[in-house]
């Protein structure tokens, strides 16, 4: 068995010795979502945008790439810090070649807001993954603004977008809350005629708002409805960064659920709209202390320190599942390891992220020995049964990242070591996982696939 880098080019697995306990200071990396948008806010700005705490992962280097294809100059990343000389609104110029989004839903949905504003023609590609996710969510309502997008059978990628079109605001209700659906009609927006307003079933991420906010676009918030005029400018600013509350949910989760851990994560954006994972961690019974909150370019932030509690299933109150959408892998691993029975429904959405993470989450948990039961938009996991294997267990990742990241922690309470398979996507959204894990008491490390 050979030691693996952990880099995205070469396939690797995890390897985890059960027990342990989670404790110390850290940092995890910058916040995915609001990485993405500060490289394409700042690359549509005037002016030099300075940002600082960037994910370097590989999902927003498939971002800054685009734009670097699309002739905007960028000097980093470099520990997190990234310039970008913004070409304004109208200064990109057309990309030799189809863009290339990787594993990123984010980056595509996005992108496609921003290139039907376009004068020039464009494709969006990705991987495996990404090709088969929907994106005639964004494309229907992006034609009704008056973009020419073409997608393969299904509303699949890749997508053709035909430049030079004349856009126009529209009035558009959501039909399942998404942030990256609301995300590309406003950044269309900034190019349409009027005004483009969206309507939200349920509260979801707002870092396009606040960020549009900072670079001096003024948006409406009203109750559950955003608009904005088209037509205006972006101004460059510098941006901190916080740590992605979303790759801390596999920490929050690790430390919660073992005796003895007692972890502090540093400065974790802690935005209304992505605290699910905290709320529901809360009712299962974990004791997680928010501290030293503060405001950080338009965004809170906070240190979160939590310690090692008995948690207990619960169900998965209704409110909290837009808010938690991509924590769910974790927190099913801190409902395996409770007492009782959690029950999620209304989650349908993670059928369509970047796997089936109901199905392979499902798969994996009952090689874990753990009953669990899948229904359509959800699933019920009679937790307490973690650890009473001594086998090696081995669980696939469906090459999803957080759900391969999730299985890891799953170790601190198996009985026997975990070897989780498909690893390599944690370099999406995680670079340095399990270097950081394995400094706060995780006995990981990266094997090759054998
Ligand atoms: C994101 C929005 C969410 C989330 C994704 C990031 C964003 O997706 O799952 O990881 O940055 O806007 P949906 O908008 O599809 O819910």
């Amino acid at each position: 068995m050979t030691a693996r880098p952990e880099t995205a080019q070469s396939p690797f697995d995890y390897l985890i010795e059960p027990g342990g306990r989670l404790s110390g200071r850290l940092r995890v990396p910058g916040d995915k979502s609001i990485s993405h948008r500060c490289v394409m806010l700042g690359a549509l700005a005037r002016g030099q945008t300075r940002v600082s705490g960037l994910l370097e992962g590989e999902d927003v280097l498939a971002t800054l790439a685009a734009f670097r294809a699309m002739g905007v100059e960028a000097a980093g990343p470099r520990d997190g810090s990234l310039l970008i000389r913004g070409a304004g609104l109208h200064g990109l110029r057309p990309p030799p070649a189809a863009l290339d989004m990787g594993n990123s839903g984010t980056a595509m949905r996005l992108m496609a807001g921003i290139l039907s504003g376009q004068a020039f023609d464009s494709v969006l590609t990705g991987d495996e993954s990404l090709s088969n996710r929907p994106m005639g969510r964004v494309a229907e309502p992006l034609a009704a603004m008056g973009a020419r997008i073409e997608t393969a059978a299904g509303g699949k990628p890749p997508l053709r977008i035909h430049g030079g079109q004349r856009l126009c605001g529209i009035d558009y209700r959501l039909p399942v809350p998404s942030a990256q659906v609301k995300s590309a009609l406003l950044l269309a927006g900034l190019y349409a005629g009027g005004v483009t307003c969206v309507r939200e079933p349920a509260p979801t991420r707002d870092h396009t708002e606040r960020m549009l906010r900072g670079f001096g676009y003024p948006v409406q918030t009203e109750g559950s409805i955003i608009s904005l005029r088209g037509g205006g400018a972006l101004t460059a600013c510098a941006i901190d960064v916080p740590a992605d509350i979303s790759s801390a949910a596999f920490f929050l989760v690790g430390a919660a659920m073992t005796p003895g851990s007692d972890l502090v994560l540093e400065h974790v954006g802690v935005n209304p709209t992505r605290i699910g994972v905290l709320n529901i961690l809360r009712a299962m019974g974990a004791a997680i202390e928010v501290v030293n909150e503060r405001m950080i370019g338009g965004e809170p932030v906070a240190d979160l320190r939590v310690t090692g509690s008995r948690l207990h299933g619960i169900d998965v109150p209704q409110d909290q599942v837009p808010l938690a959408i991509d924590e769910f892998p974790a927190l099913f691993i801190a409902a395996a390891s409770a007492e009782g029975r959690t029950r999620l429904a209304g989650a349908g959405e993670l059928r369509v992220k970047e796997s089936d993470r109901i199905s392979v989450m499902a798969k994996g948990l009952m090689r874990l020995g753990v009953d669990t039961h899948e229904t359509p938009d959800g699933i019920i996991i009679q937790g307490g049964k973690l650890g009473f294997s001594r086998e090696r267990m081995e669980v696939d990742s469906g090459g999803d990242h957080r759900v391969a990241m999730a299985f890891a922690m799953a170790a601190l309470r198996a009985g026997g070591p975990i070897r989780v398979r498909d690893c390599r996507n944690v370099a999406t959204s995680f670079p340095g996982f399990a270097a950081l894990a394995s400094r706060a008491g995780l006995a990981i490390r990266a094997i090759g696939p054998d």
